[in-house]
């Protein structure tokens, strides 16, 4: 069995704002294995980009803060390093991936000249033999005639293009984690298509696992083994993919499942259930999710749910579980 690379405990991460302390990520923990793949779910602010941003250690200051819990990459909790080992993880350990490649691609350095940067980073090797390996990473995420393509600034390459470059410089730091968070405004689905390929070369070529923030479910049953659902800054229910869909348990992931049309057809969005998430600066003393819950008790108004095991590897916090309200 593949050993744990990623384990995030009891993670807080709150905003100090004038109007209160916004808890964008409010106590979550899971637990990533070397080369599997994580999806990340659930609707907008619910703290899946703050929980990518904390991992990375660049949660906006100085109003965001990262107040309780571990993260534990390799066995080691990132919240005690400092800034510049932390600028080597996010360098070689951890790499974000951009959908979008313009926002990681510099527009005035030709795209060698950025491959041969990163290969530079911890590299004796001359400079021949650095550009001879630029060129077999060009041609591993198949990029034709990679020779005469280092010349090319960004501007020059289409979209698909710009994105085999993003992924070429991600495979050359041989990270043990890629991060990808989908922005919202999808874009064109033959450009998603190619990066979520992209995505699965480049873990291929270099065994990482991936932390897949998504809003459609479509899209993570075809990337992801295992599904954490996220609503108002928590994981309400975690579980292998086939098993989620297949047994969903918690009454927000039943609903969100229950209003997807086809899991075979890709969703811009997540699909959209009754009502509005809670304000994350003033979250109610339960269950946030009690508002919009066809199954609400008393007992979910009074007290957050504990996890309950409801299967293997299948938890869900959820007042339902409980004793014989089990579900
Ligand atoms: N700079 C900030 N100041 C105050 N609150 C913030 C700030 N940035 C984010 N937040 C809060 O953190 C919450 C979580 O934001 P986050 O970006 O993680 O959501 P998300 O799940 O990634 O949403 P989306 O799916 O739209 O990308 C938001 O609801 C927002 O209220
Ligand atoms: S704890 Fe209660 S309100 Fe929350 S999801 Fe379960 S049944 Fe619904
Ligand atoms: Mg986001």
């Amino acid at each position: 069995m593949n050993s744990s690379i990623l384990k995030i405990e009891d993670l807080k991460t709150h905003f100090f704002t004038r109007t209160g302390v916004v808890k964008a990520v409010d106590g979550i923990s899971f637990e990533i294995k070397e080369g599997e793949t994580l999806g990340l779910v659930g609707e907008s602010g619910s703290g899946k980009s703050m929980t990518a941003w904390s991992i990375l250690g660049l949660v906006p200051k100085p109003a965001g803060r990262i107040v309780g819990g571990r993260i534990l990459f390799k066995g080691e909790n990132l919240l005690d390093k400092d800034e510049s080992e932390m600028r080597e993880i996010r360098g070689k350990g951890i790499c974000m991936v951009m959908q979008d490649p313009l926002t990681s691609l510099n527009p005035v350095f030709n795209v060698g000249n950025q491959i041969l940067e990163s290969l530079n980073m911890d590299s004796n090797d001359s400079k021949e033999s650095l550009r001879k390996r630029a060129i077999s990473l060009l041609a591993s995420v198949r990029i034709p005639a990679p020779d005469t393509r280092l010349s090319a600034y960004p501007h020059e390459m289409s979209g698909g293009m710009r994105q085999r470059v993003v992924g070429a410089i991600a495979i050359s730091r041989s990270p043990s984690i890629l991060i990808a968070d989908e922005p919202t405004t999808s874009l064109d689905a033959t450009i998603q298509l190619q990066y979520l390929r992209l995505l699965k070369e480049i873990q291929a070529e270099t065994g990482a696992a991936i932390l897949f923030i998504t809003h459609d479910f479509g899209v993570v049953a075809r990337m992801c083994d295992r599904v954490a659902v996220m609503y108002a800054g928590r994981i309400v229910e975690q579980a292998d993919v086939l098993e989620l869909f297949d047994n969903p348990k918690h009454p927000y992931t039943k609903a969100l499942l229950n209003s997807v049309p086809d899991l075979d057809e890709d969703l811009e969005f997540l699909p959209s259930i009754e009502g509005q998430p809670p304000m994350l600066d003033d979250l109610p003393q339960g269950c946030a999710f009690a508002p919009r819950c066809p199954q609400v008790m008393d007992k979910c108004l009074e007290q957050y749910p504990i996890e309950f095991v409801v299967g293997q590897g299948h938890v869900s916090n959820c007042w339902r579980h409980d004793g014989a309200d089990s579900d």
